[in-house]
């Protein structure tokens, strides 16, 4: 049924014309844009919040192992900082130990290593660190594996912080 100026029924009742209708969506995608543009903004600042909290963190001082305890080219693991951050402590000679988180830094197997080639290394891709440093050798990994920094206390060795490594 059409009304006396030609426009049908409906549109009586729904007075919205094509007109408003591009205007309702743009003010739609508008409004859309700002809650997204928003909504990334405060995500960015959670993260950074995050970050910068976490630079500050405190961690657990922690006795991992008696000297001596391993021989030398020998591994022991042990979590650190948190229960279940996997890491590994290298006797690597008579009087020096290192210690590294265990996660690959590229897509998180767990590192092991490698005696004969006194180096740690990560079955997934072939990405090799430097037993040194943790420095990356060889494979996709861009980021060193972030180390245990370690003290002696009487005979016992100590954990006391993880170091993010530069990247090299
Ligand atoms: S997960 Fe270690 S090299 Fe890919």
């Amino acid at each position: 049924m059409k009304s006396g100026d030609d426009q049908p029924l409906w549109r009586e009742e729904f007075s919205v014309r094509k007109a408003d209708e591009n205007y309702v969506s743009r003010r739609q995608l508008t409004k859309f844009l700002t809650l997204t543009s928003l909504g990334m903004f405060v995500g960015n600042l959670w993260i950074l919040g995050k970050n910068w909290m976490n630079k500050d963190a405190t961690f657990p001082v922690r006795a991992i192992a008696r000297l001596g305890e391993i021989p030398v080219g020998s591994v022991k693991l042990f979590e650190y900082p948190g229960p279940k951050d996997q890491c590994l402590l290298v006797r690597t000679s008579e009087d020096s130990y290192v210690a590294y988180s265990q996660k690959c830094t590229h897509l998180s197997c767990a590192v092991y290593y490698s005696a004969k080639e006194n180096r740690l290394e990560c079955p997934c891709h072939q990405g090799y660190f430097s037993i040194r440093d943790g420095s990356v050798l060889q494979g996709p990994p861009t980021r060193p594996l972030p180390r245990v920094v370690l003290e002696r206390r009487g005979s016992e060795l100590i954990a006391v912080r993880m170091q993010d490594q530069p990247e090299g």
